[in-house]
């Protein structure tokens, strides 16, 4: 029987589902994080279904003998090396589609509590300080007529772009490539090819690109400068496109006017200033978090170990992720 190896607990249904198929181990929260535990135990193992927070690097696929496929909990990769998966004849899949819609729910959520201040009013009343209704207390952003700027037009950023003209906000953004031209006019949204126009222009930056060579630390100190003032940022990708010392630097001078953070350059470490900042909301990596959507990730990824494993070939496999 083969064996898989599950990093951190999961929904039950899927590792159900992946014991009718397999001998499957699962990991306890944080073990493997490290690559020293994944190294060592790596080699008994066929299949891995991992996290987004699990580090599947050159040596880690080395050591893994037997592995033919490695199956990410999650719609981002990055924390895989792809290519050195491929050049050892290792098969990697994502988890695409299933949550797209819990995390297009979380941006606009993410964007409401930011725009309209919910954490410091809420820790106002919590503190004893709401004595009566007040007139000028806790104004906020309105979203209608705004301008959202979304870098990194995928299945995430048209979700959160549909849910914002529901709002009437108007959508611009920059993509690698532009989105056909059906979409586009069904979003009313505008190709901007210049990430500092998009940035000049936007009320809100929204980023929903994945984190690469070119993506890394895309909102730089030059960048955030060239926000307005009044501007919110918005996060739910990978932290590294952000330079977080720059930005905590730009909050705590109100060159720009709030963040709403998912994700973080060094998870689970936050930078210091960020903790420290006005307008901040600072999550724990969640935008894919409801039941349903957590369960139909973990049956994407373990459909993918088990077609791997019973022979598929590549264009049965779900997901296979291309170099
Ligand atoms: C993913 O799946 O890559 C996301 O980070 C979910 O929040």
């Amino acid at each position: 029987m083969p064996k898989i190896l599950i990093t951190e607990p999961i929904p039950d249904d899927v590792i159900d589902y992946l014991k009718n198929f397999a001998s499957v181990t699962v990991g306890n929260k944080g073990t493997y994080q490290s690559e020293e535990t994944l190294i060592r135990d790596i080699p008994e193992y066929d299949g891995l279904l991992c996290m987004l927070s699990t580090p599947v690097t050159e040596e880690v696929l080395s050591a893994g003998k037997n592995l033919k496929i490695v199956a990410n909990f999650a719609v981002g990769y990055d924390n895989i090396d792809v290519e050195a998966a491929h050049n050892l004849g290792i098969k990697t899949a994502n988890t695409p589609d299933v949550l797209t819609e819990a995390c297009g729910d979380y941006a606009m959520g993410l964007l409401l509590a930011l725009s309209r201040k919910f954490k410091d009013a809420e820790q106002y009343l919590r503190d004893g300080n709401f004595t009566g209704w007040e007139p000028l207390g806790f104004l906020g952003m309105e979203l209608r007529d705004r301008t959202l700027g979304i870098i990194g037009m995928g299945r995430i950023g048209q979700a959160f772009a549909h849910r914002a003209r529901a709002f009437g906000m108007k959508i611009i953004y920059n993509n690698r490539s532009r989105v056909d031209e059906q979409k586009e006019q069904e979003l009313e949204a505008e190709f901007i090819s210049d990430h500092k126009e998009l940035a000049q222009r936007a009320d809100v930056l929204s980023l929903n690109c994945p984190l690469t060579e070119e993506t890394h630390h895309l909102v730089d100190k030059e960048l955030l400068d060239l926000m307005p003032e009044h501007a919110l940022l918005v996060n739910i990708s990978r932290g590294a496109v952000i330079d977080e010392a720059a930005l905590a630097q730009s909050l705590h001078q109100n060159q720009i006017a709030g963040a709403a953070l998912d994700v973080f350059e060094e998870e689970p470490k936050v930078h210091p200033d960020l903790l420290s900042a006005p307008n901040t909301l600072l999550l724990p990596h969640i935008a894919s978090a409801t039941h349903r959507t957590r369960k139909d990730i973990g049956m994407l990824a373990a459909e993918a170990i088990t077609s791997v494993l019973e022979g598929k070939p590549d264009n049965e496999i779900p997901n296979l992720i291309s170099r």
